[in-house]
């Protein structure tokens, strides 16, 4: 092997919270631990190209769909510089990232959880190379290393469902990384959709950081983290008995418990856009209609996720042609199901 050049690079996904992750302790920790299922086609690409120098200490050039990214440039070695104490290497390495979305452009949708997965798996894979990280290890690292990038990003180093944060509910549980809760997971969820209808592209107002650091003084944060704790609790109990009733209610007040917080922070502010509500209620009335299982869930933004069981898949898709594809910008939706994870591409 050729040491004074050694690549990498990975495809992996974004996920979807159901108990959410909102409030941070000591440095990237969460404040109660979250529930995300990975998606299949919201990923981002990622290629390092690691060149060996004389020391000094890492430097980077960041390309993002081909060009250069100052701007991202910046928050990366940031994340870079810690992770020297985690990749020796990078002491005496050189970068060159390449990234790209396979989000559609007009999206406007941009993912932490995927970008910083992808290159945390990547530092994983030169860490490898270099016969420092056995396979054993692999995907502990790499969770432990996305999530000090972007916290939700530790949950997409695996496909279908995943836990981060320390819980006495399961064993094994962490909050440096996520584990994989697949072998507990009710077969009717193991394929289930996420849409995500896009109300609003573009730059959010607040940012998840910004948004996260406003519950160090919140007048709920600690009710809320008793919520997040129980929530946990419960979803796995829910997760592993297939109680689509109960699922739904669950994960539909996670999502409204977000943006409550976000009203009633010291600074509020509110994410959610008018077509926002007005699919939110769409969305309950044709549950209540037609006793099907579709449910919502939100971001940290305007953009709803329409989650539905496959099996009813065909009518949920109908209904969204012909009732909710008007309060979407440029009537754009992006159909994902559970994902199977990260892949490796062959450098
Ligand atoms: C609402 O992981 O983006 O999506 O750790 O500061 O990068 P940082 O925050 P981030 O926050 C995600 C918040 C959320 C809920 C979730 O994914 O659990």
């Amino acid at each position: 092997m050729n040491t004074s050049q050694i690549q990498a690079a990975w495809k992996s996904p974004s996920n979807i919270a159901l108990v959410k992750y909102w409030g941070k302790k000591g440095f990237q920790l969460p404040a109660n631990p979250s529930i995300s299922f990975t998606l299949d086609k919201a990923t981002t690409e990622t290629k390092v190209l690691a060149q060996k120098t004389q020391g000094g200490g890492v430097s980077l050039e960041l390309y993002f769909d081909g060009e250069r990214n100052k701007a991202f440039e910046d928050k990366m070695l940031g994340f870079l510089r810690r992770a020297e104490t985690g990749f020796e290497w990078l002491k005496e390495h050189h970068l060159i990232i390449q990234s790209s979305n396979t989000f559609p452009h007009s999206s406007g949708i941009a993912s932490s959880a995927s970008s910083f997965s992808a290159l945390a798996l990547c530092l994983c894979s030169i860490d490898q190379q270099l016969g420092l990280l056995s396979d054993k290890d692999f995907f502990e690292k790499a969770s432990y290393w996305s999530r000090v990038g972007s916290g939700s990003a530790c949950r997409s180093v695996y496909g279908g469902f995943n836990l981060w944060g320390q819980t006495d509910a399961l064993i094994g549980t962490s909050d440096e990384y996520a584990v994989n809760i697949d072998d507990i997971v009710h077969p009717v969820f193991k394929n289930f959709k996420d849409t995500i209808l896009i109300i609003e592209k573009g730059k959010k107002a607040v940012s998840s950081t910004t948004g996260h650091a406003l519950l160090e003084t919140h007048p709920f944060a600690e009710h809320r983290y008793r919520a997040g704790f129980k929530n946990t609790a419960t979803l796995l109990e829910i997760l592993e008995s297939g109680d689509l009733d109960a699922f739904v209610q669950l994960v539909e007040a996670e999502a409204l418990m977000l943006h409550a917080l976000m009203m009633t922070s010291p600074t509020p502010f509110i994410l959610m856009k008018p077509n926002t509500l007005a699919v939110i209620e769409k969305i309950q009335d044709f549950r209540n209609q037609t006793g099907l299982h579709l449910l919502f869930t939100l971001d940290a933004g305007a953009n709803v996720h329409l989650l539905n069981p496959e099996n009813e898949d065909n009518r949920v898709q109908e209904f969204i042609k012909s009732e909710l594809v008007g309060y979407c910008q440029n009537a754009l939706y992006l159909c994902n199901t559970v994902g199977k994870g990260p892949e490796k591409i062959n450098t």
